[in-house]
């Protein structure tokens, strides 16, 4: 075995597209400090060399376990995984990360989970106990380490392509940013039922990591200001309606896809 590999498991044991499998508790046996890992197989090289990637469990937003979460933001019995993008989405605010590489594919995340080298010899899979430089991914995150920006810029809305339930106390909304500049907005009732929808054109502006102001007019010419805070997930909104009447609300919201 080459110093600072550690094996993980015969290659059979890796399931081919299967979901990423928790392969901590063989590096920790060796080296307990080691960062939690997840090891993925993918299908073998036309050259019959097996494919297979090892990289960092621990969400790099606000550090949940990516493939179980945790009790206080969200749990799942399995890892959320799609095997045709090689896509496994953090249970507790919904980033994503390609297990390939470890890239964010999609936020609240911004930086890429760490990788770590592998080889398989013998049909034995070792995993390198740590992240080399010369692994690309790894030295992305030496580079986020050293505060050189990585992963999704801080000023990318990190609301695009994500579907989030507000709960404003006095009313409930689905908000559907399909991208930066189109935003469906959905009434929930408290009985679950959808009420009034509505898309319209909207306006984001960064205002800090995680801090955006998002803006829009409707079709009775109501207009809409939210400061929304996806680091604490809290929306504050502040709604003219067509009488002039002004109304402001606290909500927290959480993502549903
Ligand atoms: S901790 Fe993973 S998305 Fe927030």
């Amino acid at each position: 075995m080459r110093d600072g590999f550690v094996s993980v498991g015969k290659l059979d044991a890796f399931i081919v597209d299967g979901p990423p499998v928790d392969i901590s508790g063989a590096i920790q046996a060796v080296a307990p400090s080691a960062f939690p890992r997840m090891l993925s197989r993918f299908a073998d090289a036309a050259d019959g060399t097996p494919a297979v990637s090892a990289i960092a469990s621990t969400c790099t937003h606000r550090g949940c376990p990516v493939l179980t979460g945790d009790g206080v933001w969200g749990s799942t019995d399995s890892p959320i995984y799609d095997a045709s993008s090689h896509v496994v989405t953090c249970p507790c605010h919904g980033s994503q990360f390609n297990v390939q590489s470890g890239a964010v594919v999609r936020g609240p995340a911004r930086t890429s989970l760490i990788s770590f080298a592998t080889e398989v010899r013998d049909d034995e899979v070792f995993v390198a106990i740590a992240a080399e430089p010369a692994n690309p991914t790894a030295k992305f995150n030496l580079l986020a380490d050293a505060g050189v920006s990585v992963g999704l810029a801080p000023s990318v809305f990190p609301g695009t392509g994500n579907k989030y339930l507000v709960d404003f106390g006095v009313f409930v909304v689905e908000l559907f940013f399909e991208n930066e500049a189109t935003l469906t907005y959905t009434g929930i009732r408290r009985d679950g039922s959808r009420g009034s929808s509505e898309t319209v054109a909207i306006q984001t502006t960064y205002l800090r990591d995680d801090l955006f102001m998002v803006t829009w007019q409707e079709s009775d010419r109501t207009t809409v200001v939210h400061v929304e805070d996806y680091e604490q997930f809290i929306i504050h909104t502040n709604i003219t309606n067509p009488d002039q009447s002004f109304a402001k609300f606290r909500g927290t919201f959480k993502q549903i896809r």
